[in-house]
């Protein structure tokens, strides 16, 4: 960007479009008009709706160093520090997963198959990362205790902040633990649900670089088949499961046959598998009968 004439919200966000367009980046109009409105306090809206409205220039100064961080690749969520879900915001940064649209079909699978289910229910969120699963749950079943494990202590932080932030400090009690292991003895849940790391770790290397430089590694790589996490979830969750729970998991867009065979190996019932926004089956679910 050289020395302005003048800058308007306009030029600045179609100068900005223009270069990350040439970069190759997906959606260049929306980064730029959340980033400029990040840099000058504007929501999206008034970033067009303010269109001729004159810059100076420490907001131009702020602008610029966003456009620097974004042409790095670096995800627009860890930019702004905030990423939608489920309609809640979500702090985000590079010690967790910046939550996908598609893991709103996890909550809405667990919410569907649990609709009759006692008022009271306690709910386990394994690999819960920025916490975005359990909270979008929580804030539909007021009534239900819930429990949110990672094995990042950072992303169990973040995860608590969230919480906090969100007014629902009370009703998740997070841990950090490799899966059930920071469980105590005998604990039994309604439901468990889990986005696993379920890349193929040959295939985590190939990744875009926004996601494979930015996003944790341990929240992506599923060991050689991608299943290494989901595997182990599975096994112990009858153990873990009242009679009636549901095991609900996130899968990769070609696991559902294998998910699906190793939740019947395990003994749950009742399986189904449900499609994301893009038709890929993006979860399975299964009922310990
Ligand atoms: C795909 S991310 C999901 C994060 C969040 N639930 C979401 O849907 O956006 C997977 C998460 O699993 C955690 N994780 C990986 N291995 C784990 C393990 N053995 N036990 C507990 N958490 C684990 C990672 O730290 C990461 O936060």
């Amino acid at each position: 960007m050289s020395r302005p004439a003048l800058w308007s919200i306009r030029r600045a966000v179609s100068w900005a479009t223009e270069d990350f367009r040439a970069r190759g980046f997906p959606s260049p109009r929306l980064d730029a008009e959340l980033l400029l409105g990040h840099a000058i306090g504007l929501d999206r809206v008034h970033v067009v709706i303010e269109g001729e409205r004159p810059l100076d220039a420490s907001e131009l100064s702020r602008f610029r160093e966003l456009i620097q961080r974004r042409r790095t690749a670096e995800p627009v969520a860890y930019i702004l520090g905030q990423r939608e879900f489920f309609g809640l915001a979500i702090t985000v940064d590079r010690r967790v997963l910046i939550p996908r649209p598609d893991t709103e079909i996890l909550v809405q699978t667990a919410l569907k198959r649990t609709e009759r289910r006692d008022a009271f229910g306690r709910a386990l969120d394994l690999c819960t990362g920025s916490g975005c699963v359990a909270l979008a749950f929580a804030c539909q079943r007021h009534s239900w205790q819930l429990t949110a494990i990672d094995i990042s202590a950072d992303a169990v932080e973040l995860g608590r902040e969230n919480a906090e932030r969100l007014g629902l400090a009370s009703t998740i009690r997070f841990l950090v633990g490799d899966l059930y292991e920071p469980l105590g003895q005998g604990e039994r849940f309604d439901l468990i649900t889990a986005n696993p790391p379920y890349i193929p770790a040959f295939e985590v290397d190939r990744l875009e670089s926004g996601i494979r430089d930015f996003e944790p590694s341990i929240a992506l790589d599923g060991g050689p088949d991608g299943l290494r996490v989901t595997r182990r979830i599975i096994e112990s969750a009858p153990k873990l499961l009242e009679p009636g729970g549901v095991l609900a998991l996130e899968i990769g867009y070609d696991q559902g046959s294998r998910v699906e065979q190793l939740m019947q190996a395990a003994g749950l019932g009742r399986i189904e598998r449900a499609r994301d926004y893009g038709k890929h089956e993006r979860v399975v679910s299964g009922v310990l009968e």
